[in-house]
């Protein structure tokens, strides 16, 4: 696994694609070591909010040496970050976490499931899945992402991927419900799932997993602190528990974002 490093990036490129929701480019030399799922850490320039903010990676170009991450305004960290023009530098750190085990979908057919701003990271990895390097071809895909409105950023761009439903909370485009009815909806079918989105999200991804005999890959973008595993303030629950320490317990940090649904107490 390449090793973690902080480093100035530079603003290439800054777009508002939706109310609140930004699409930003970097350029920085952490692109080369970039997987689908896998994130960064943004750290704010006021002072009063030391940590680092994870934004997962929703593009890479490891030949330009660019990153893309696409993010919603929620608070003061990510407000600074939309003020960043092309010539700014902004540090960050990464490459963070394991990211979407890609191998499992050779030959699969796989199905994407993506909800709010759990959508962006989805995006690398349905590029990969299409035009990747070659070992980790998916079959066929579909993806089905959920939104609260009309506002369905991306969604164009999963289009060059595969075929892809919606559904909006207030019906405005495609099914009136949530991702699952959707998937219902259209009565989809998968061996393999991957997801990222919010957790009761995640619970009905895991359940619909089941329902169609799919395995279920998901990624859990829970609250964080350190962002490298030092201050355990990102665990979530697993089925395993650990021989040593006798616990069932991985950081989400480090150990994820990416799990298998199955390993996770839900
Ligand atoms: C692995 C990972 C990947 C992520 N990827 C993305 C992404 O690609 N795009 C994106 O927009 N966001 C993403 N997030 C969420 C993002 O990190 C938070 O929205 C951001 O840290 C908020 O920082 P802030 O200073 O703007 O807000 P703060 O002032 O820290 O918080 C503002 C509000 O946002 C809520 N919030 C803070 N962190 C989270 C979180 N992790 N999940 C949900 N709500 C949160 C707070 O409860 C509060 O209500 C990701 C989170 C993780 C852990
Ligand atoms: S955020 Fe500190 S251990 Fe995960």
């Amino acid at each position: 696994m390449a090793k973690k490093k902080k480093i100035a990036a530079e603003v290439i490129a800054q777009d508002v694609i939706a109310e609140g929701i930004m699409d930003l480019r970097l350029k920085t030399d952490l692109a080369e070591d970039a997987n689908p799922g896998q994130f960064i850490g943004i750290y704010p320039k006021n002072k009063s909010t030391l940590l680092p903010r994870p934004i997962s990676i929703c593009g890479y170009d490891k030949n330009e040496g660019t990153l893309r991450i696409v993010y919603r305004i929620a608070g003061s960290g990510t407000a600074e970050f939309a003020l960043y023009r092309p010539g700014n530098h902004v540090d960050i750190l990464g490459i963070l976490g394991n990211g979407f085990p890609t191998d499992k979908a050779q030959g699969k057919r796989v199905l994407i499931i993506g909800g709010g701003i759990g959508v962006p990271p989805l995006l690398g990895l349905a590029k990969e899945l299409k035009e990747g390097l070659g070992e980790n071809f998916a079959e066929d895909i579909t993806m089905v992402m959920g939104y609260r409105n009309s506002e369905t950023f991306l969604a164009d761009e999963f289009r060059n991927y595969g075929n892809l439903f919606i559904a909006t909370e207030d019906g405005s485009v495609g099914t009136k419900g949530n991702v699952i009815d959707a998937c219902r909806e259209n009565k989809i079918e998968a061996d393999v799932i991957f997801s990222c989105g919010p957790m009761p999200m995640l619970r009905g991804v895991a359940a619909y997993a089941k329902e169609i005999s799919a395995k279920a890959y998901i990624s859990l973008e829970e609250r964080m602190a350190c962002g490298v595993g030092a201050c355990l303030g990102c665990i979530c629950k697993t089925k395993n528990v650990d021989e040593h320490s006798h616990v069932n317990n991985a950081r989400i940090c480090t150990d994820g974002p990416v799990f298998d649904a199955d390993d996770l107490e839900l």
